[in-house]
């Protein structure tokens, strides 16, 4: 028995030599874990054309002559088509064309927190800092402005730079620009758009005062070309109308219009409340079978005759500014109701808030 398992042994043994024979030459064999000793199937170093590879730049009167490697070697670039692990290809080519398409690539870190705009500041003085200086106005250490080679690089607070879409930036750190080389090697497309999002934190910053904007939110959505509609305290507006454009309206439905705006103690609408009625226009072209109430309320404080005209005009403004737009008299009635329908107790400062509203009600 246990001679039996050391002639199979043996055997093994002499069949493993005879192909490790064979596997003579270059001819590297089944490797299961393969060390550098090997080439691989694509050697990244090649000889380099002629004899020694030499970029010329020429720099006003002084000529610079560098060589890569002693050895005459230089890098290849990876075979045509490869994409690296994880990232999908950069969809937009490098033509006027690309260029334009890519003002609609979205940056995913538009809304980056401190923590990312520090790694992209980071990114950003390595490698850009040296042209387009730290602040971002063009006048990096080898700038022309500061006496260095390069010449023509932007101030990111121009105007024609300032709105510049996130996407066409991507796509010059992609392919590169002019005398600005691509950074497609250097960073990689997280990295690309984090230093995006420090840019645009720059400009931003930048826009908030020259501009005069109202905050934060306001400026990034300046600088980020967005056409933000902000409420009269420079909050921007987020309606739950936004996401109903396609909702099929039934009979009891009821919203409050949370982005209506009056002058205090008057019908007078202001604009700001103009996004979100022009959301309820569509809503209501997109159910043109729907009947609509538009309805006025107030809190409790004041006289209650009173709070009754203030309701009733109100939300008469708001029904006038919907028929100005086209919608049909049929589909849309106004009423106020005064203090007599709170949705919360006339108890503190919020829930007063709460109770001042206007709404509309699907009633046929
Ligand atoms: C060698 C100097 C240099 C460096 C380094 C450099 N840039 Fe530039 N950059 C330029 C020049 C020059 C232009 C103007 C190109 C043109 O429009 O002719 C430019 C233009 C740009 C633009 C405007 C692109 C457009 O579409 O008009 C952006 C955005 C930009 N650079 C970002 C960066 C970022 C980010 C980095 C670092 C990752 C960087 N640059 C590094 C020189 C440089």
């Amino acid at each position: 028995m246990y001679n039996k398992f050391m002639l199979v042994a043996i055997l093994l043994l002499i069949v493993m030599y005879l192909f490790k024979c064979k596997a003579s030459g270059n001819y590297t064999g089944r490797e299961y874990m393969p060390d550098m000793a090997h080439s691989r199937a694509y050697d990244v170093y090649v000889d380099g054309p002629g004899t020694r590879t030499k970029i010329l730049r020429e720099s006003g009167d002084q000529q610079l002559d560098y060589q890569l490697f002693a050895d005459g070697k230089v890098a290849r670039k990876p075979v045509a088509g490869t994409v690296p692990r994880g990232q999908k290809p950069y969809p937009f080519p490098n033509t006027e064309q690309g260029y334009e398409q890519a003002a609609s690539y979205e940056n995913p870190y538009w809304d980056a927190d401190k923590k990312i705009l520090e790694e992209g500041k980071q990114h950003y003085t390595v490698y850009c800092a040296v042209c387009h200086g730290e602040k971002g106005q063009g006048q990096g250490s080898i700038s022309a402005a500061a006496g260095g080679p390069y010449g023509g690089i932007p101030n990111y607070f121009g105007d024609a730079y300032i709105q510049m879409p996130e996407g066409k930036m991507f796509h010059s750190m992609h392919y590169g620009k002019a005398d600005m080389g691509s950074y497609a090697s250097q960073l990689s497309k997280d990295e690309r758009w984090k230093v995006v999002a420090y840019i645009k934190s720059l400009q931003a910053d930048y826009a908030k005062s020259s501009k005069g904007l109202p905050s934060d939110e306001a400026a990034l959505a300046y600088v980020r070309g967005k056409n933000l509609a902000l409420s009269p305290t420079g909050e921007p507006i987020v309606s739950e109308l936004e996401s109903m454009k396609t909702t099929k309206l039934k009979v009891g439905d009821k919203f409050v219009l949370k982005n209506i705006f009056f002058d205090t103690g008057s019908a007078g609408l202001k604009t700001e409340s103009y996004y979100e009625l022009d959301l309820l226009q569509n809503i209501l072209n997109n159910n043109a079978d729907s009947k609509v109430e538009i309805s006025g309320h107030t809190d409790s404080d004041g006289v209650p005759e009173n709070n009754l005209t203030l309701s009733e005009n109100r939300s008469q403004a708001a029904y006038q500014y919907l028929i100005s737009k086209g919608v049909s008299e049929e589909q849309i009635t106004f009423k106020g109701y005064g203090q007599d329908r709170p949705v919360a107790p006339n108890d503190t400062p919020e829930n007063k808030q709460q109770n001042r509203r206007v709404e509309f009600e699907v009633i046929e």
